[in-house]
């Protein structure tokens, strides 16, 4: 697949500052800092950009306040951005900035965007600590996180109006395998997907709504002890716990969600389901209004989450 990842994200935000203290907190680590906003990265090399809602160089808002404004996504190769380019310009602009970063909108109006990828990709080792049948290492002693260090970006959720639209576009314009679908019962219409391009469980999940909107980003972190030191840290810090600690049953991951001031929520995640092989996956289609359609535990989320 030509697609590896979500790369960069970019916020506009009301509140530089705030959103700086924000992800500083929350664990990333600060690439550039400036008048004109910040960069954060992480150990893969993947950016979070935050920017003045102001900035008129930003691509649209399909909300009012702080919110995502593009996500960029990783490609294997030249050869690969050449062929997405040519296959998005036939029904849309679309522009290549000077570090051959290709930009332009995706079915619904979101900024969207695609580069050769310089991810380092990081292995999230399995919690080996204690653990029955792992291998004994003399003298280990549990890991201590006082707080947390995201490791990965995985994923990105958004509401799509135009839901039917936006699917075809994403797997069939740009190829994201379906994991899993929601679906209503009442309707027979797909409630969301949760989409692929790498062999994370989903790196987008598509929500059907009658709005648009960004929801959530997801970081993936080495295991519940990462994601509690965490929760712990900001929590201290006086930022806001939204939803957690808790197990999806749909991708299986453990989450702490919390609130961001850069817009929608922000997720801590681990062990979450890993696809290798395509082939043997097989998605499954859940009715959205059950619990384990959102949760295996941990308790259904605040109403406000989902709307
Ligand atoms: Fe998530």
């Amino acid at each position: 697949m030509a697609l590896v990842g979500i790369e960069e994200v970019t916020y506009g935000v009301d509140d530089l500052d705030t959103v700086d203290k924000f992800f500083s907190d929350f664990g990333l680590e600060t690439v550039d800092r400036a008048r004109s906003g910040a960069t954060f990265g992480t150990p893969e090399s993947t950016m979070i950009h935050v920017r003045p809602a102001t900035d008129s160089d930003l691509p649209g808002a399909l909300e009012p306040g702080s919110t995502l404004r593009e996500v960029i996504w990783g490609v294997d190769s030249k050869e690969s951005l050449d062929a997405i380019e040519a296959n998005l310009s036939t029904d849309r602009t679309v522009t290549r900035d000077a570090n051959n970063v290709l930009h332009t909108v995706d079915e619904t109006g979101y900024g969207i965007g695609f580069r050769v990828s310089t991810q380092t990709p990081v292995h999230l080792e399995p919690l080996t600590f204690n653990t029955i049948g792992a291998t004994v290492r003399h003298n280990e002693r549990f890991k201590l996180y006082e707080r947390a260090a995201p490791q990965h970006i995985g994923h990105v959720v958004i509401y799509a109006p135009n839901f039917d639209e936006a699917f075809a576009f994403y797997t069939q314009r740009l190829g994201f395998m379906v994991s899993d679908t929601l679906r209503d019962l009442d309707s027979a219409q797909g409630f969301g997907a949760f989409l692929r391009c790498s062999t994370d469980h989903h790196n987008l999940f598509l929500i059907r709504h009658n709005r648009t909107g960004f929801n959530h980003l997801s970081f993936g972190v080495h295991g519940i002890d990462e994601i509690m030191g965490g929760f712990t840290f900001l929590s201290k810090q006086g930022w806001t716990p939204a939803w957690g600690l808790g197990r999806h049953f749909i991708g299986s991951n453990i989450f702490y969600y919390f609130r961001n001031p850069a817009g929608g929520y922000v997720e801590y995640y681990a062990d979450m389901d890993c696809i290798l092989d395509p082939a043997s996956w097989k998605p499954g289609e859940f009715p959205h209004n059950t619990p384990e359609a959102l949760f295996a535990w941990g308790g259904a989320p605040p109403k406000e989450f989902l709307e």
